[in-house]
């Protein structure tokens, strides 16, 4: 089967954006299947930065690309980010958009800040894009779908039941501004006429591309790690980013998928709240931020940064059933005497090997850590795995043996070229 989901290995920002332009040179289509703008993918294409946060990044490639039913949709988002695309001469009429995919509303980005607010100590760090609000009333049951937008008289309908609800609450709980019914219906219904052109059904799409044959490539967003069930819950995201997410959010039944990929850094990141055993506090933590300027791709927040984490890499292995890794940012480590890497935790005096699901054990375990030599050479320019310092190429095969896992990818900077390839992977 050519199809092949491509899933964050750890908290999202692990370079999944790179990963799929490099793979979807060799792709007929890319299916985003969940989460929504809260994702900032970064493509660099000679020299050219690029970041998406709706827009399947195999657009960039000229792709067919799909956004399916399990993304919760902004569309003055999504629309700023085609009217850009278009801009520099790529085809938005090739972008297919889900009827089932949630729309994020006004009062979806006002209750995350909110809420947020409330929650002081214990804020999650959320990027402020609508997200939890948006699929809890999914799940709720009050949701608004692309296709009830698209039908005017069933969205004024939805809005005002909603509005008046909503706005009860942020004006006698919150001591917040209402929103005003006029202003959101007029704006949506502008939304709603230039979207429907590319709102379809997505799973018709992407099943019959799989009957033809074609290779169609699953870009996951954020990572296995702020999974709504598998992530350091609460800290987490408020959707499900893991392999069995592609299913569910583009409509494709479990035997329709061909490969799973896991993309992790090859150190760590973490952007918002929540237990991080591998962080670096001070001044190598700073250091490894500069080099490899981990600041977040839609917030901007510096992210914390820490050691490649093998207990959070197994899990991540386990969980999404992966065939294989891509190891990206394998460049930023060049310069370090030494490059720790964390094969179990300790916690109040035992020696774990698994990964807890409890989040207040798991802010305790302390990394135990191998330390292996470190190399200085820039590696940059290397595009085969025999090219690299015996110290880099060292640290590979110790994360494939302790993960068990192979290396499909790996990746030695931004642009779409700096990649070491193992191989096809469709
Ligand atoms: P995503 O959310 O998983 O797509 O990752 P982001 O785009 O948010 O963050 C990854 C950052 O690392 C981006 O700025 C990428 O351009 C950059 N990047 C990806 N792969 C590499 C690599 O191998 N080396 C370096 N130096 N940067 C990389
Ligand atoms: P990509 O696809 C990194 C984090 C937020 C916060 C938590 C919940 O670029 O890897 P949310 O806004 O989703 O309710 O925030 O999840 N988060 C991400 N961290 N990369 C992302 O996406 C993220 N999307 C959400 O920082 O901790
Ligand atoms: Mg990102």
């Amino acid at each position: 089967m050519s199809t092949l989901v491509l899933v964050g290995a750890q908290w999202g920002d692990e370079g999944k954006g790179k990963i799929v332009d490099c793979l979807a040179e060799a792709a007929d289509m890319v299916v985003r299947y969940q989460g929504g703008a809260n994702a900032g993918h970064t493509v660099v294409v000679k020299g050219r930065e690029y970041k998406l946060h709706l827009v399947p990044s195999g657009l960039l490639n000229h792709k067919v690309c799909v956004i399916g039913n399990g993304v919760v949709v902004d569309p003055a988002q999504l629309l700023s980010e085609m009217d850009r695309l278009a801009a520099e001469g790529f085809d938005v009429g090739r972008l297919y958009l889900s009827d089932c995919a949630h729309v994020i509303l006004p009062y979806h980005k006002r209750l995350d800040a909110v809420e947020e607010d409330r929650r002081g100590d214990r804020k999650i760090g959320t990027t402020g894009r609508g997200i939890g609000p948006a699929y809890r009333d999914k799940f709720s049951r009050t949701g608004i779908r692309m296709a009830d937008l698209l039908d005017a008289a069933v969205f004024r309908e939805q809005l005002a039941a909603h509005l008046e609800q909503v706005n009860t609450f942020l004006e006698r709980v919150y001591d917040q501004e209402p929103l005003h019914f006029a202003e959101v219906l007029e704006s949506y219904i502008g939304y709603a006429e230039r979207l429907r052109p590319h709102v379809t059904d997505t799973s018709l799409l992407v099943n019959r591309a799989i009957d033809a044959g074609q290779r169609v490539l699953f870009e996951g967003a954020q990572g296995t790690l702020l999974d709504i069930d598998h992530g350091t819950y609460p800290y987490v995201t408020s959707s499900s980013p893991t392999a069995g997410g592609a299913c569910i959010g583009a409509g494709v039944g479990p035997t329709r998928i061909g490969r799973v990929i896991g993309v992790a850094k090859a150190y760590a990141t973490r952007v918002g709240d929540g237990p991080f055993p591998t962080e670096i506090e001070g001044a190598e933590g700073d250091w490894l931020r500069e080099r490899g300027r981990e600041y977040g791709t839609t917030t901007g927040r510096p992210r914390r940064c820490g050691w490649l984490d093998l207990v959070a890499l197994r899990y991540a292995a386990r969980v999404n059933g992966l065939s294989g890794l891509a190891l990206t940012k394998l460049d930023t480590l060049g310069g370090l005497d030494r490059v720790r890497v964390c094969v179990a935790y300790e916690c109040d005096g035992r020696r774990l090997e698994e990964w807890p699901h409890n989040t207040a054990l798991l802010a305790r375990c302390r990394p135990v850590y191998v330390d292996l030599p470190g190399w200085s050479e820039d590696v940059g320019g290397v595009r085969r795995l025999e090219d690299l310092p015996v110290a880099a190429r060292d640290y590979v095969t110790f994360v494939e043996e302790h993960a068990g896992l192979s290396m499909s990818i790996i990746s030695v900077g931004p642009d779409r070229d700096q990649t070491i390839l193992r191989g096809s992977l469709f």
